[in-house]
């Protein structure tokens, strides 16, 4: 214990507002997590495609999750002296604050896909043209701008409170020090930033009648943005004053928790979402934008990165209908006795819509090839194998690109499966690699606050210092080509029912609702 609370005096705090957890870090001099907190948290789906939370739970949960967190670094409950608090959390999410900083509705989360409306509006109020030169990015359901809009058209007296629009690792700064600002790799994801020039973008804001001054100043990812107050500091059970850093948004930051900050260097995360993640020194927009070019935490440095709605969430959620309560671990160990390729059985993971490469709210989950053969077993693999896929079809975007990346850095739930990551390896053909500490976003966040506080001068030599990396699957090259064959039906699976996702939306959901009512 002694041990402990010498690291603490010099320790920093890491805040992950994630979808089904919000996780704390407490994280020594030398990069070792001294202390961690979890506290877990659903998912509202009032009506099929809506995803939402609320915010002041999430406030509740990161309290929770810190002191735990404390408690564990200085074994004694007592408040140590943390140097800096980092934040990071879900992107896109949004905050919708009236004039006394109160929430005014639930917040639509990234996997929302209720505005495909919105989204079309703003395609057609912007111009491809001007999306490309003033955003970098598409407009798709999950980004802020079309939830905004969504508001003011569908619940107007709600948009007519609505006076400051965070991100949710902002919405727990705001709450933590009552400042309302961001950085540069969550304001990305709003979709009302210029990724290139790194600022609110007047025109765009201008073009869909949005007010600048709903929007959060944007600090730097390193950069102090204001200090606990004696309420937001008891809650996080740290010290009044402790000075919080912008941080970054969670694949931002998990990226620089396993190292991903050079040009070059690929992150596979794998969560309830899955994502792709390339640095890049310059913002490098794809021709027709189907992979996302948002702002590193890193200061001047980009990334591209192609998004899975579904990736351990589509795991998730088989194991809840299949195998309530089975632990992921005995359902990949039963997954793992099967063939690659699940005797036949392909699944595509867009439980909630599908964002790269294919951009279609009105894609659904699919088991394709299923037998009598087939058992929960074969279910499994076919889910891991179909995220996987998912992944490489951002992998093979990266490479028109002109990206040859060599290795992937694994973090995520899915990171700590050999299973996953060696499926992953031989889907990719490529060796994965994970990083030591694995504690994910919180502890990229963790970093930051290092950086932030003084106690590394950038983000490069925080990273030299803490984080270890070791290759954890070798691709099998026999598997390998397999995986090759099987991934082109996969390929050609969703174009074959494109059609029929549109036209099927929202068939049966009548009967569904009458039979939740
Ligand atoms: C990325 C995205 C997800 C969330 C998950 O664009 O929507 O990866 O950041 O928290």
């Amino acid at each position: 214990m002694a041990t402990n609370m010498a690291k603490i005096a010099q320790a920093v705090l890491g805040i992950d507002v994630g979808t089904t957890a919000v996780k704390a870090v407490v994280v020594g001099a030398d990069g070792e997590v001294v202390g961690e907190g979890e506290v877990e948290q659903a998912i509202a789906t009032p009506r099929p495609g809506w995803s939402e939370q609320n915010p002041q739970e999430w406030w509740v949960n990161a309290g929770l999750a810190s002191r735990r967190a404390m408690a564990a670094a200085d074994g004694e409950g007592k408040r140590a002296g943390v140097a800096a608090v980092g934040l990071t959390g879900q992107m896109h999410s949004s905050v919708f604050l009236d004039g006394a900083g109160d929430v005014i509705r639930p917040a639509l989360l990234w996997n929302d896909t209720r505005t495909s409306e919105q989204r079309r509006h703003i395609t057609r109020t912007l111009g491809m043209d001007g999306l490309r030169e003033m955003l970098g990015n598409l407009p798709l359901e999950g980004f802020t701008a079309p939830k905004v809009v969504w508001l003011m058209q569908n619940e107007p007296a709600n948009y007519a409170r609505l006076r400051t629009l965070l991100l949710p690792k902002d919405y727990i700064r705001y709450r933590l020090t009552g400042d309302y600002a961001t950085e540069p790799s969550d304001a990305a994801g709003t979709l009302l930033y210029d990724v290139r020039r790194r600022h609110w973008s007047e025109r765009a804001l201008e073009a869909l009648g949005l007010d600048e001054s709903v929007l959060p100043r944007v600090a730097g990812s390193t950069q102090i943005t204001g200090a606990a107050s004696a309420e937001g500091a008891a809650m996080l059970g740290i010290a009044a004053g402790t000075p919080v850093v912008g941080g970054g948004a969670d694949n931002a930051a998990g990226a620089v928790g396993c190292g991903a900050v050079g040009e070059g260097v690929t992150q596979a995360s794998i969560g309830t979402s899955g994502t792709l993640l390339l640095p890049t020194r310059e913002p490098r927009v794809a021709p027709d934008m189907n992979l996302h070019t948002f702002c590193h935490a890193v200061p001047d440095m980009w990334y591209l990165m192609g998004t899975v709605l579904s990736a351990g969430g589509a795991l998730g959620w088989l194991r809840d209908v299949v195998a309530p309560g089975a632990s992921y671990d005995a359902l990949t160990a039963e997954a793992a006795a099967t063939a690659a390729g699940s005797d036949g059985l392909l699944f595509l993971p867009y439980l909630s819509g599908e964002r790269t490469p294919h951009n279609d709210a009105n894609a659904r989950g699919v088991f394709f090839g299923l037998s009598l053969a087939h058992r929960r077993a074969h279910l499994v693999r076919a889910a891991i194998e179909g995220a996987c896929f998912a992944l490489r079809d951002s992998l093979e975007l990266m490479r028109e690109q002109g990206a040859a990346p060599a290795e992937a850095r694994a973090i995520g739930g899915g990171a700590r499966s050999g299973f996953w990551m060696q499926t992953l390896a031989d889907v990719f053909n490529m060796p994965i690699a994970a990083a030591q500490p694995a504690a994910g976003p919180a502890y990229g966040a963790a970093l930051l606050a290092m950086v932030g506080c003084g106690m590394f001068g950038d983000v490069e030599s925080a990273v030299r210092a803490c984080v270890r990396t070791s290759v954890v699957a070798e691709p099998n090259a026999a598997r390998a080509a397999e995986y090759d064959e099987i991934y082109d039906g996969y390929r050609r699976l969703y174009p074959a029912l494109r059609e029929r996702f549109a036209a099927h939306a929202g068939v049966g959901a009548g009967a569904g609702a009458r039979l939740r009512a």
